[in-house]
Parts: C-alpha cells; sequence; structure tokens
C-alpha cells in the first residue's frame, strides 16, 4: 500500500510524524521513534522567552561580571525550560547526526524582534524545517485582531527573511476569520500550517485558592475543530497540512487525511502508549486502506474536504443548524 505523502516539500514513506514534546529531548526516544517508523520528528520548541531571558542574563553579566553568580541565579524563569538556546542548537546537531528522518525546529514567540534571528542559527544547524508557533491569548482589550494577525504574519516574513527552510505555522483556532489569516500567511510564503494548537486551560483549584494549571493529553473529540478547518482551508489554499491534536487511531487518521491533513503530528497517544504506536498505526492505516477498497493514500487525501465531498455546507452554518434539529424529541424517559 502506497502511503506516500508530501509535506513541506518533503516526500515522506507516511504522514505520521512526531510532534513538538520533550520527547525529542531525548536522543535515544527520537532514534526509537525513527526505528519504530516516524516519518519525521518536531523538536520541542525553543521558546522566546528563553532568548530574551538568555540574552539579559549575558548583559547582566557584562555589566556586574564580579556578580557573575547572582546574576545568573536570581533571574526570573531560571529552570523552567530543559533546554538553553545552545543547548537546543546542540541537541538539534546532535538529533541531525543521529537520524535519517527530516527534523522540523520549533520556535515559539509572539513578538516580531530580535529572538527570531534563532530560525537562522536554526537553519546553520542543520534543521530540515521550521515550525512557528505563535501561541498568544489575546486579552488586551486595546489590541485588534487584525493587529494580532498582522504580527504573525510579520514574524513570519522575518523567518522567511533569514533563512531558506520551508517554514510550517503552527496556529491556534481561536481567530475571527480564520481562513482569511490563513491566506494571509499564504500570501506571506508560509509553507504549510499546523492545526492546532491546544489551549491548556487554567482551572481553579478550590482548597489552595489558586489558579491550577494541569495538562491534560487529547482524546479523539480534538480531532472534530480540525476537520472541519482542514476541510475549509485544504481546498481553497496552496499550502502543505499537518494536523496536530487528538489523533489517537487509525480511524482518526484516514478522517484528518479525508479532510486535508499532509502530515499527521502525534504527541498525547505517544506519551501514554508509546513510541511503538508508530508501527502500529501505520500497518493498521494500510489494513483499513486495503479493506477499504483504496489503492494509496493519495486516493483518500482531501476526499472529503470543502471542495470534494458531497455536500460542502456540512462543514458550515447548515451543519449548525441541522446538528441543533436532530436532537431527538423528548421521550417518555426524559422527564
Ligand atoms: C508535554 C507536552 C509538551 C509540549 N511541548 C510543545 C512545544 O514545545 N511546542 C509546541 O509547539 N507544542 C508542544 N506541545 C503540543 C503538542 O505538539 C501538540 O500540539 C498537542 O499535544 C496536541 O497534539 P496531541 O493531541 O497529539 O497531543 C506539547 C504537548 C505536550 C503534551
Amino acid at each position: 500500500m502506497d502511503l506516500t505523502t508530501r509535506y513541506l516539500g518533503f516526500t515522506l514513506p507516511h504522514p505520521l510524524m512526531l510532534g513538538a514534546s520533550p520527547l525529542v529531548d531525548d536522543l535515544g526516544a527520537v532514534r526509537r521513534a525513527e526505528d519504530l517508523g516516524a516519518a519525521a520528528v518536531v523538536m520541542h520548541s525553543l521558546f522566546e522567552e528563553q532568548i530574551t531571558h538568555d540574552r539579559q542574563v549575558g548583559e547582566q553579566v557584562a555589566r556586574h561580571e564580579e556578580s557573575f553568580a547572582e546574576a545568573i541565579y536570581f533571574t526570573p524563569h531560571r529552570g523552567e525550560f530543559e533546554l538553553g538556546p545552545d543547548e537546543y542548537l546542540e541537541q538539534l546537531r546532535r538529533i541531525k547526526d543521529a537520524v535519517k528522518i527530516p527534523v522540523i525546529a520549533s520556535l515559539n514567540g509572539t513578538t516580531n524582534s530580535g529572538w527570531l534571528e534563532y530560525a537562522r542559527l536554526i537553519d546553520q544547524a542543520g534543521a530540515d524545517a521550521l515550525e512557528l508557533n505563535a501561541y498568544r491569548v489575546a486579552t488586551d482589550p486595546n489590541e485588534s485582531g487584525d493587529s494580532i494577525e498582522k504580527t504573525t504574519a510579520d514574524m513570519l516574513s522575518s523567518v522567511k527573511a533569514r533563512t531558506q527552510l520551508p517554514v510550517a505555522v503552527k496556529l491556534s483556532p481561536y481567530h475571527t476569520s480564520l481562513a482569511h489569516f490563513a491566506r494571509r500567511l499564504e500570501s506571506a510564503r508560509a509553507d504549510g500550517l499546523v492545526l492546532f494548537n491546544r489551549f491548556y486551560q487554567p482551572d481553579i483549584d478550590l482548597d489552595e485558592l489558586e489558579v491550577a494549571h494541569r495538562l491534560e493529553l487529547s482524546t479523539s473529540a480534538d480531532i472534530l475543530l480540525r476537520l472541519r478547518w482542514l476541510a475549509i482551508l485544504s481546498a481553497q489554499l496552496n499550502l502543505s497540512f499537518a494536523v496536530s491534536g487528538g489523533v489517537h487511531s487509525v480511524e482518526d487518521i484516514v478522517k484528518v487525511v479525508m479532510t486535508g491533513a499532509d502530515g499527521v503530528q502525534l504527541v498525547s497517544e505517544i506519551l501514554k502508549h508509546g513510541l511503538h504506536r508508530f508501527a502500529e498505526l501505520r500497518s493498521g492505516l494500510e489494513h483499513w486502506l486495503e479493506s477499504h477498497g483504496y489503492h494509496s493514500l493519495d486516493q483518500a487525501r482531501r476526499s472529503m474536504n470543502l471542495a470534494n465531498c458531497p455536500d460542502p455546507k456540512v462543514y458550515e452554518r447548515t451543519s449548525y443548524m441541522r446538528t441543533l434539529n436532530s436532537w431527538p424529541p423528548p421521550g417518555p424517559q426524559s422527564g
């Protein structure tokens, strides 16, 4: 069964890749991911905050050489990140030496400023591609959606000016006009989009009266939001698409490919069940396609997107009305 896919200009034997996560900080895990059949790996992000923090420490050290130790140990955020910027580049070089599959580095931040210089350093360190993650919670009532989108598009242009690497933008679903924004990124020379960032919502710890952050892994229910937007965007934009969020089973993979994913990133499933899931899901995908009469993955690709599905209105407002009306009328047991 031919599972070949094209993603960000690479021809991959199949679409399953290890998404951005701390797993990639462990060289042994990256090797195992390749051995067990991952088609590519995405590195943990290098965060803008890490880079600016590192620079501030450097400046403090230069200004107060005699109190070097204090400058280092009393700067906020120390120890919050696994790898500092230099270690990140070193880890990238090590991964590139260790595996043959494409290695996609990840930059994560919100401002169009000097930290994006790391795109060049990442390119020089040997990455095959770059993910630009603009994870942001828009809290400022004085900042418009247009201004936020412009900043992300400008960040992308800055990255593209610094490197020839293919760049995918990892997006949030919470934009007022996602299709328009995606087109704006296409015009700013994005090579691909990753749909979507997962937003980790804060909770309230009632015993401690604190805001609690808990990292919940995804479930297959998370793919529904992705299916809709893959279907809408893949039909209208000339970009590579990867899905991130909620892919756990063979059926999930088939659905995201049918709506438009060229690449399928897995994190929660691998954290829960281990790297051998790459091999299982790949053979499961072959089996599913064979038993449903497909000759290749390409035949299934985008077959259910906005351009190709039998009733495109299901992705739009009509589906909302139909869904509300589909709830069964109250039966005798409902009272
Ligand atoms: C422990 C952990 C660390 C993560 N670190 C990053 C990161 O550094 N950069 C990033 O873009 N996404 C990061 N993610 C998000 C994942 O790449 C992915 O988008 C998300 O987990 C949804 O995919 P999943 O449903 O397969 O888990 C992380 C996720 C987890 C669970």
